[in-house]
């Protein structure tokens, strides 16, 4: 369940610390992507090397890696790259200094970059978890949103028997395990994605297409699957690899894209039309192969595509809609109206104007479109895109 989950373990110098190891066992068995980050106080207790072995991952516990090649472990980076922080255990000081914001090693500025929840799960000796500074502490990371562990109660490291024991790593692994489960409202609905170009036959050669490569739907399935969603991705033709654990139904032209999301709506929870469908198609398809014969081809007679999105927007009945545009002129005027033309919940707009977005690119800058409010985006990995469109359908499922 935890598969492809990034969970960053901090680690701080508590006799518990041992604990921690079986708990990145687990972790790891279960299938998550665990890296370690270390106070340097940590380290008396267990060393990186195991940490390293279980993990199959470096584990960080300084700034600066090697002095020598300048190598550095970069906390803004690792603050971004994770689902979720798990911080076990955590002493007495590095809650003191996660209170005041205080930053003097690797672990702290982690959590200062942090982009995902914290969970801490607190470890000391009976006087210390007494403590009014501990309790004080403890009890402003909780308002600030924190997800604090509570002490288990029992003998301690220094032989007195009360309340600052560390929660098992059993329990701490069921926490995680919530966490991923509780996170998304998405479990078990049906997503039905589309992604890719559609390809309009001229003669059984040719064909008028576009620039689509598929990366943005293909983004969003995966992280949809990720969510816990039963997805069907419908895909044009494109070179990427179909992500794992949905199906995938590949079509060629507007026309078998129109029967494919069709059959499908209906039991669909959400439609997200990423895929650049054709408007136009060739009227006639020419049997054969045409012939260099003259000059200049005569010109190709063009008839609409059925439209999907307005079919769908029609038919709605649970479904949430979300369609995307690509603009180059007058972006935000014609995403609205498409918005309330076809019935859509979501517009998602992007704009050929903006540098690093639309297509063949792997970063993308969207604007999303409401029809009560619009909400412009940076510009993101196609990848975070797809986990902002996925939070925002999360609102509207
Ligand atoms: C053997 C030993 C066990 C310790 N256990 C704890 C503990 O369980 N909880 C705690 O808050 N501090 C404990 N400490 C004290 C911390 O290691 C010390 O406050 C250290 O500065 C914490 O640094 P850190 O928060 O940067 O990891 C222990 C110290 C020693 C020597």
């Amino acid at each position: 369940m935890l598969k492809g989950k990034k969970i960053l373990l901090g680690i701080t110098g508590s006799i518990a610390a041992y604990k921690v190891i079986s708990l990145a066992r687990e972790l790891v068995k279960k299938g998550a992507d665990v890296r370690v980050v270390m106070t340097p106080s940590a380290l008396s207790f267990v060393t990186p090397l195991t940490l390293a072995t279980i993990t199959k991952n470096p584990v960080h516990s300084a700034y600066i890696a090697d002095e020598l090649t300048g190598e550095w472990s970069n906390h803004v980076e690792l603050g971004k790259w994770a689902d979720l922080m798990v911080i076990a255990p955590l002493s007495a000081n590095t809650l003191a200094k996660l209170v005041t914001g205080e930053c003097d090693n690797l672990l702290l500025a982690v959590v200062l970059s942090l982009s995902c929840p914290l969970v801490v799960a607190p470890a000391m000796d009976l006087d210390m978890s007494d403590h009014w500074t501990t309790v004080g502490n403890l009890k402003i990371l909780k308002d600030k949103g924190v997800n604090v562990l509570d002490f288990d109660e029992g003998e301690l490291a220094s032989g007195l028997v009360g309340k600052g024991r560390m929660k098992e790593p059993e329990y701490i692994l069921e926490i995680v395990d919530e966490f991923f489960d509780l996170k998304s409202n998405l479990k078990g609905k049906k997503l039905l994605i589309t992604a890719g170009p559609t390809y309009e036959a001229i003669d059984p050669v040719r064909f008028i297409g576009n620039h689509s490569l598929g990366k943005m739907g293909f983004a969003i399935a995966a992280e949809a699957v990720e969510r816990g969603a039963e997805v069907v991705l419908i895909s044009g033709p494109t070179q990427l690899e179909t992500p794992s654990n949905l199906e995938r139904i590949n079509i060629t032209s507007a026309a078998e894209m129109f029967k494919a999301v069709e059959e499908h709506y209906d039991s669909c929870d959400s439609l997200i039309m990423s895929a650049a469908v054709a408007d136009y198609r060739p009227a006639v398809v020419a049997e054969n192969k045409l012939k260099k014969e003259k000059d200049s081809l005569q010109s190709i007679q063009m008839e609409p595509t059925q439209d999907i999105l307005l079919n769908c927007g029609k038919n709605k009945k649970r479904q949430v809609l979300i369609g995307f545009a690509l603009e180059t002129e007058n972006e935000l005027e014609n995403a609205k109206k498409k918005l309330s033309n076809k019935n859509l919940d979501l517009l998602v707009l992007n704009s050929l104007r903006d540098e690093g977005a639309g297509f063949g690119t792997d970063t993308n800058r969207v604007t999303f479109v409401f029809p009560d409010r619009t909400q412009q985006n940076d510009l993101k990995t196609k990848h975070d895109v797809a986990k902002d469109i996925l939070d925002e359908l999360e609102k509207l499922v």
